[in-house]
């Protein structure tokens, strides 16, 4: 009897181009720009599993960026290689990061895409080896015949391409959409692959894990102070008390709550009264995958996805997990 072997490895190279033969119009210049996604958090990821021992690469630079943040060294490799990798994969003409005060923007003739990135999210929690992350966010330009111009990276988040994170915890992950389901994959160090490990995830539609900074729980909106309570009253039926899990990574929080379901929620507080996360590289992908897998994701007031961008930077409060989760704590407004 031969023994039998698993060889239906999916590796995300594989993938992609199993997505683009669906799509007979398809260029493969989106193709590309997620194969240079994969490569740069291959190099992120090699760099954060030897941080403690490399030279120089934890800490701080001493800089705040643009959102008046202390910056570390492991923000400035991330952002870094992601454009490098951008740059060199040649389907990219413009990237807004959250480490660049202005856009990037890249001359490349025929480019059709541009980038939102957060290179490196979580990164306060490097040095303490807690789990960080690599949100992306992708769109096609409107701008014709120009470089890449502000109104193109100021389109709402329902015109995304594609959007991702990259996960790097006790195993590095890549999990997103092209708009056609969400997908996870898991990186193998040993043959240097990220594999299909999470096909077409999807989000439970009730949880009971609420995930929010609950030291500024006195500076919620009154509908999420109510909610709050809610959540922490006992009431077998509705499975409460609920469990309060806050990583402080938004992509830590956010992946637990895709797997497990659950709420996670950043509402204005009195230092960041329009919220503390951004929308363009944080709020708009996290939510295309949200509501790609049955989650639901708003402002409190629209959904994520819906809003006008009015600058690069900009910031929006962001309730968001589990559908019947999101809209039990909206009826509390
Ligand atoms: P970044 O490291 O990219 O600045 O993002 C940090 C964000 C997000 O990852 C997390 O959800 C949030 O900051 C935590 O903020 P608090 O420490 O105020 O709770
Ligand atoms: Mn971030
Ligand atoms: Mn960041």
């Amino acid at each position: 009897m031969v023994a039998s072997f698993n060889t239906n490895l999916v590796t995300l190279n594989g993938f992609i181009n199993t997505q683009e033969h669906k799509h007979p119009e398809a260029t493969g210049n989106l193709s590309g720009l997620l194969r240079s996604v994969g490569l740069a958090a291959k190099i992120v990821n090699r760099e954060l599993t030897m941080a403690g021992l490399a030279e120089d690469i934890l800490g701080e630079t001493g800089n705040t960026n643009v959102q008046g943040e202390t910056v570390k060294k492991m923000d400035v490799f991330a952002n870094e290689h992601f454009i490098a990798a951008f740059r060199r994969g040649r389907r990219c003409c413009g990237i807004v990061s959250e480490e660049q005060d202005d856009m990037v923007v890249i001359d490349e003739q025929g480019a059709q895409y541009l980038v939102c990135i957060d290179p490196l999210d979580g990164s306060s929690n490097i040095d303490v080896n807690i789990p960080v992350g690599t949100i992306f966010s992708i769109y096609k330009r409107i701008s014709k015949d120009c470089s890449v111009t502000k109104e193109d990276f100021l389109q709402p988040g329902t015109k995304q391409v594609a959007a991702g994170y990259v996960i790097y915890s006790s195993s590095t992950m890549i999990v997103y959409t092209t708009g056609d389901g969400v997908n996870g994959f898991t990186l193998d160090p040993a043959i240097g692959e990220f594999c299909l490990s999470n096909p077409d995830m999807k989000m439970p539609d009730d949880g009971k894990i609420i995930s929010c900074n609950l030291s500024y729980q006195s500076e919620f909106p009154a509908f999420v102070q109510k909610y709050v309570h809610y959540s922490f009253e006992h009431d077998k039926a509705t499975k409460r008390p609920y469990n309060l899990r806050y990583v402080g990574s938004m992509v830590a929080d956010i992946h637990r709550t895709l797997l497990k379901g659950g709420v996670f929620l950043y509402p204005p507080t009195t230092d960041s009264p329009k919220g503390k996360l951004r929308l363009l590289y944080e709020c708009n992908p996290i939510s295309f995958i949200i509501e790609q897998a049955g989650g639901a994701s708003t402002n409190g007031k629209k959904r994520i996805l819906e809003i006008e961008p009015n600058d690069f930077h900009e910031r929006t409060p962001i309730y968001c997990g589990s559908k019947n989760m999101v809209m039990r704590m909206m009826d509390m407004q």
